[in-house]
């Protein structure tokens, strides 16, 4: 009799730790990710500091802002460059819009995507370092312009660590 209470116990104790893997799991896991190379939205990037904001002409004709994580901002105070791995950079956009309350003021209007580029010199070795993802509404956008990411920066900014945003003091 105790033993066939201690064996349920046990496997009672097994499937609950089991259980509570799988949830750990799903919460760090299951992230919309971007195609080829995995990059997920970080937690809490809205919160990082301003590297520079930044603008498009028509037709995209958008307002930009780019935003670094801790490392990133650290690297830019100390003129760091290649960027350390661990640096994140992301890249908001608006569509540019008149203010209703003062006309010649332009103000962001829908949200159009957020991009990120995220440094890690093993993992992507091969696109100089780093991954990139770009996202409409939080999901990824296709493998086709996720192609586009490291031919466009390392193409224009390859002095630079393939990063065009310079700090705006
Ligand atoms: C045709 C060129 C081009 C392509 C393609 C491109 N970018 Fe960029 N990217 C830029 C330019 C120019 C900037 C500088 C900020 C600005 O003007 O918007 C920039 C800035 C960034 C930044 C801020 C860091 C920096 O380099 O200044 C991130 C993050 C970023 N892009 C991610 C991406 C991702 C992800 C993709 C692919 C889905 C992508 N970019 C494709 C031109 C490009």
């Amino acid at each position: 009799m105790k033993l066939i209470q201690l064996v349920i116990i046990a496997a009672v104790a097994a499937s609950f730790a089991l259980a509570m893997a799988s949830v750990a799991h799903a919460s760090s896991a299951g992230k919309p990710a971007s195609p080829i190379y995995g990059v997920t939205i970080p937690d809490g990037y809205r919160q990082w500091q301003l590297i520079a904001p930044a603008q498009e002409a028509a037709p995209l004709d958008e307002l930009r802002a780019v935003l670094g994580n801790a490392i990133a901002i650290k690297a830019y105070r100390d003129g760091t460059l290649p960027f350390p791995d661990g640096t994140v950079l992301a890249k908001l956009a608006w569509r540019h819009v008149p203010s209703l309350e003062f006309e010649p003021a332009s103000i962001p209007g829908a949200a159009t995507t957020v991009q990120f580029m995220v440094k890690d010199s093993k993992k992507y070795a091969a696109t100089g370092g780093w991954g990139f993802g770009r996202f409409v509404d939080g999901k990824p956008t296709d493998e086709a312009q996720h192609r586009s990411c490291y031919a466009c920066h390392q193409a224009r900014v390859k002095n630079h660590d393939l990063v065009f945003t310079r700090f705006a003091p």
